[in-house]
C-alpha cells in the first residue's frame, strides 16, 4: 500500500455495538460486515469472542462471510482471552488478534492495581502469545491519550519487539487535543526504535466532540490506520465516524492522504447500521444527516439553485445522496418556491410568484415545514381564483 494510503479499521461491530440497546443479532452482524467488505474498509473489528458466547458465534460467522478484509477480535492482554479469539478466528482469510492493557497511571494504578514494570511485561507477553496464533497482530495501549509520552514509547518499543505488527494509541476517554494527540503520534514516531515495521493506529473517543479532529491529527502527523465507526456510534460519546474522516482526506487532496473506501456507498451504509441497531443518526450529523445536504434559508437557497457549489462542499451523489433538499421554510425565498414549483411541473410567471409567494408565508409562519402538496395546492387555488376573476371581467 502506498505511503498515502490510510486503512480504515471499522469497529462497528465492536465499539459501536457496545451502545446500549444497540446489541445485534448474528445475521444482522453478518449482514452488515458483507457491507463493509462492499463499502471497502480494510479491516473488520468483529467482536470481542470472549465476552459472550453469541459474540464467539458471530465473530466466527463474520471470518466465514468476508474474504477481503482483514477480520480483528478484540481480546485484553490475558491468556484465556487469546485463546478464545484464536479460536473465534480460525477460518478467517486473513485474521487479526487485537490485544492490549492500560498504560495510562490512572489505569495502571486503579483499575489493574499494578506497575508500570508489571504492565509492560503483561503487554510484551499478551503480544508474544497472540504471535503464536496469528501473524497479525495489534496491541493497544489503552488510555494512550493520558499516558505520558516517554512511558508509551517503552511500551510501544517493546511491544514492536516481540512482535506486533499494528500500534493503537487510544484516545479511549475523549480528553486530547487534537494538536496533543498529533504530537504524540509524531513522538511516537520518532523515538521508538523499529516503529518503521508496524503501523501506528488511531482509535478517538469523541467525549468533547474530538473524535474526527484527533484522528485526522494523528494521520497527519504518521499514523496510518484510522479506527472508526458508521454513524460515529460507540462506547459514551462514540467513536470518530468512518464518513467523517474519509471524506474529509477525499475533500483535502493537499492532505496527499486517502483510502479505499467506495464513498458512493456510504448512505446506504449508515442506513443500515441505523436501522440495525435501532439508532436513529441526528438530523444535522455530518455526511449522513437528513440535513447534511438541506438547505433553507432563502439566501443559501438562491445560492444553491444557481451553484451548488455555493454552499455545499460534497456533491452528495460522492455519498450515494441522490440529491440536495431545498427546504422550503418561513425562511425560504422565492427563489426556493419557483423552484420547488417546477419540479412538481409548475412554471410560475412573476406575478404568479409574487402571489403564492405571498399565500406561502402566510402557511410556513404557522407551519414548520412546507410540503410539495401544500405548495401544489396553494399553486392550483390561485389559478383556480385567478381564472375565476378573469372569467368574471369578459
Ligand atoms: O477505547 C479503547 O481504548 C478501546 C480499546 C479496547 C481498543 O476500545
Ligand atoms: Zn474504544
Amino acid at each position: 500500500m502506498a505511503d498515502n494510503n490510510v486503512y480504515i479499521f471499522d469497529t462497528t461491530l465492536r465499539d459501536g455495538e457496545q451502545v446500549p440497546g444497540c446489541k445485534l443479532n448474528t445475521e444482522q452482524k453478518i449482514e452488515i460486515a458483507l457491507q463493509l467488505e462492499r463499502l471497502g474498509v480494510d479491516v473488520i473489528e468483529a467482536g470481542f469472542p470472549i465476552s459472550s458466547p453469541g459474540d464467539f458465534r458471530s465473530v466466527e460467522a463474520v471470518c466465514q462471510a468476508v474474504r477481503e478484509p482483514v477480520v480483528c477480535g478484540l481480546s485484553r492482554a490475558v491468556e484465556k482471552d487469546i485463546e478464545v479469539a484464536a479460536e473465534a478466528l480460525k477460518k478467517a482469510k486473513r485474521p487479526r488478534i487485537h490485544t492490549g492493557i492500560g498504560t495510562s497511571d490512572s489505569h495502571i494504578n486503579y483499575k489493574l492495581r499494578s506497575t508500570r514494570e508489571e504492565i509492560l511485561e503483561r503487554a510484551v507477553a499478551a503480544v508474544r502469545f497472540a504471535r503464536r496464533f496469528v501473524e497479525d497482530v495489534e496491541f493497544y495501549a489503552e488510555d494512550a491519550g493520558r499516558t505520558d509520552n516517554e512511558f508509551l514509547a517503552r511500551v510501544i518499543e517493546a511491544v514492536v519487539a516481540a512482535g506486533a505488527t499494528v500500534l493503537n494509541i487510544p484516545d479511549t476517554t475523549g480528553y486530547c487535543l487534537p494538536e496533543e494527540y498529533g504530537a504524540k503520534i509524531r513522538y511516537l514516531k520518532e523515538n521508538v526504535k523499529g516503529i518503521h515495521k508496524a503501523t501506528l493506529s488511531t482509535h478517538c473517543h469523541n467525549d468533547l466532540g474530538l473524535a474526527t479532529a484527533n484522528s485526522i491529527a494523528g494521520v497527519q502527523n504518521g499514523a496510518r490506520q484510522i479506527e472508526c465507526t458508521i454513524n460515529g456510534i460507540g462506547e459514551r460519546a462514540g467513536n470518530t465516524s468512518l464518513e467523517e474522516v474519509v471524506m474529509i482526506m477525499r475533500q483535502h487532496p493537499y492532505l496527499e492522504l486517502d483510502t479505499n473506501i467506495n464513498t458512493r456507498l456510504i448512505y446506504a451504509t449508515s442506513r443500515l447500521v441505523s436501522e440495525s441497531m435501532g439508532m436513529p443518526v441526528q438530523p444535522n450529523k455530518a455526511i449522513v444527516g437528513a440535513n447534511a445536504f438541506a438547505h433553507s434559508s432563502g439566501i443559501h437557497q438562491d445560492g444553491v439553485i444557481k451553484r451548488r457549489d455555493t454552499y455545499e462542499i460534497i456533491d452528495p451523489l460522492e455519498v450515494g445522496v441522490d440529491h440536495s433538499k431545498i427546504v422550503l421554510t418561513a425562511r425560504s425565498g422565492r427563489a426556493a418556491i419557483a423552484y420547488r414549483a417546477k419540479n412538481i411541473g409548475f412554471d410560475l410567471t412573476k406575478d404568479e410568484l409574487d402571489a403564492v409567494y405571498a399565500q406561502f408565508l402566510l402557511l410556513a409562519d404557522r407551519k414548520k415545514e412546507v410540503e410539495d402538496q401544500d405548495l401544489q395546492q396553494i399553486i392550483t387555488g390561485h389559478r383556480a381564483k385567478a381564472k375565476t376573476v378573469k372569467k368574471a371581467s369578459v
